[in-house]
């Protein structure tokens, strides 16, 4: 996809489609006025219609008249005082995804009306590019060809910015928010592909592939040297499958090196490829839903790539331990009692709270490899999806102003976090018989204890992100086709290039 950015009249602009966006009631007298009246009232007459309305990521269609564009496509954005940064993407990414199916190569998004947000016409420009982006994915292709229903592929973006902007500026701006979309977006097809095809072995091959294309060194550590190394909760979940574990470990920059901002930053990401639960088995409905228990690890790995992409030689560490929670003969069993990497014993009472185990071991790795600062990004609980549903992400912390720091770069992202709180009283409940915790305890307050649980592997600054909500739209949005969604992937790229070199 073309990039440009144009400073013309949106009415000049010859595009395939024009996108409008609508804010709050329309207002006739200004430049949408003089859109409508090229387009021979079409606009005043759809609004008249009842189309048009200020509900967030409405569309409607419109015949162009003189206006160069061939068509008009508006796009609600709701009242305008509540524009945000994840509205915006949402936004671009609506009007791509409602090209489902249609032809059109090229696009021209009207921008003006949007750069009341904070950060102006370059924020806008960045976060639109990578919304087209975002919302012309579709999973329906990642095994078939010519799909019908899918989005087109666009051949060029085209921007229109206010006049007397900084087009270089706001160019360099939307490649980057290209790019950003381009790594969510294979975050995505990591997440979407199945389990057959997804093996651990195969998501390290797609990491491989990932470090050479852009420079990044890289280690996939396997079951023996895993296990002699003592990472007994990652071999304790890897061990149930015939597909045997990969704990994945990428790098940018130098070991251990630290970043502008002083920290040498690891992104940990959980990759179950499949979680049947293991002998603690799930019940069969909706269990193919967990060929997605790996997103967290595509995310970090598709991060570092986009990290790489952007600011080559940030440092920059990306660990994804991937493995298949399966019940057979080698499983571990409710009530086994293993060796975590840092020393402590854990008592597995339930072999479906394997994410935990997994992560715990890579937090203790990552902090060996010269980790100062950790996020871990993991379909970790059903519980956060019952309580913040699929557009709000839970986070955890154990230091507060790293959380911070954390939530700063998802409010760059224009994604959405909520604190939750890791109640110290509870850890009495996961105290054991015969080691240091049990990995599951009751279901009260279990989506705080996850948290409690991971917390006992960080001896730095460490922050969890619970995507299991989040993390994939069981049922398509205006501004997404169903599946993996890519969440966190922006706030990670933006967390690391806060560590980058200036340039
Ligand atoms: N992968 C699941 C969590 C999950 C559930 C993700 C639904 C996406 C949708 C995780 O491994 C799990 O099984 N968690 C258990 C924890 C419990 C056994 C303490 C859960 O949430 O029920
Ligand atoms: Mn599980
Ligand atoms: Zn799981």
């Amino acid at each position: 996809m073309q990039l440009r950015v144009v400073t013309d009249q949106p009415w000049v602009v010859p595009a395939d489609l024009l996108v409008v966006p609508i804010a709050g009631e329309p207002a006739w007298d200004g430049p949408l006025g003089e859109i409508d009246r090229r387009a021979n009232g079409e606009l005043q007459a759809l609004h008249a219609f009842g189309e048009l309305r200020a509900k967030r990521f409405t569309s409607s269609l419109a015949a162009s008249g003189a206006v160069k564009a061939s068509r008009i496509l508006t796009v609600s954005v709701g009242d305008p005082v509540d524009l945000d940064r994840e509205t915006v993407v949402h936004f671009a990414a609506a009007a791509a995804h409602r090209l489902s199916g249609r032809v059109t190569s090229s696009m021209a998004v009207w921008l003006e009306p949007l750069t009341t947000l904070a950060g102006g016409a370059e924020a806008v420009a960045m976060l639109v590019a990578r919304g087209v982006v975002e919302g012309g994915y579709d999973p329906a292709t990642i095994y078939r060809e010519n799909v019908k229903t899918a989005p087109p592929i666009l051949d060029e973006l085209i921007l229109i910015a206010p006049a007397g902007a900084d087009v270089a500026g706001l160019t360099a701006a939307a490649v980057r928010g290209q790019v950003i979309g381009e790594g969510a977006n294979l975050a995505r097809t990591l997440a979407n592909r199945s389990s057959n095809d997804v093996s651990p072995e195969v998501l390290a091959e797609e990491a491989w592939g990932v470090a050479e294309k852009h420079g990044l060194w890289i280690d996939v550590i396997g079951p023996e040297k895993a296990t002699e190394l003592g990472m007994g909760m990652f071999m304790a979940v890897g061990q149930g499958s015939d597909n045997p574990p990969r704990m994945i470990v990428m790098r940018s920059g130098k070991k251990a090196e630290k970043d502008a901002a002083g920290r040498h930053l690891a992104i940990i990401g959980k990759g179950v490829c499949f979680d049947s639960g293991g002998i603690s088995i799930k019940p069969s409905d909706r269990m193919e839903e967990m060929k997605m228990d790996k997103t967290g690890a595509c995310t970090v790995i598709a991060a570092i790539a986009t990290v790489a992409r952007l600011a080559p030689g940030t440092p920059l560490l990306a660990l994804a331990p991937a493995v298949e929670n399966m019940p057979g003969p080698h499983s571990t069993r409710p009530g086994d009692i293993v060796k975590a990497l840092n020393g402590k014993w854990v008592d597995i009472i339930n072999t479906d709270a394997e994410g935990r185990l997994i992560l715990g071991d890579a937090m203790t790795y990552a902090e060996r490899l010269g980790a100062t600062h950790l996020v871990d990004v993991a379909t970790l609980t059903g519980a956060v999806a019952r309580a913040l549903g699929d557009m709000v992400t839970g986070a955890f912390g154990n230091d507060q102003a790293w959380t911070d720091s954390v939530l700063e770069a998802g409010a760059s992202a224009g994604e959405r976090f909520w604190q939750l709180p890791l109640v110290d009283d509870y850890l009495q409940d996961m105290e054991s018989w015969y080691g240091d915790i049990t990995n599951s305890s009751g279901a009260d307050g279990s989506l705080v204890k996850s948290g409690l649980f991971l917390r006992e592997f960080a001896t730095k600054p460490w922050v969890h992100l619970d995507i299991a909500g989040t993390g994939y739209y069981r049922k398509t949005k205006p501004f997404a086709a169903r599946g993996a969604s890519g969440a966190s992937h922006a706030t990670l790229v933006e967390l690391a290039l806060a560590g980058a070199q200036p340039a």
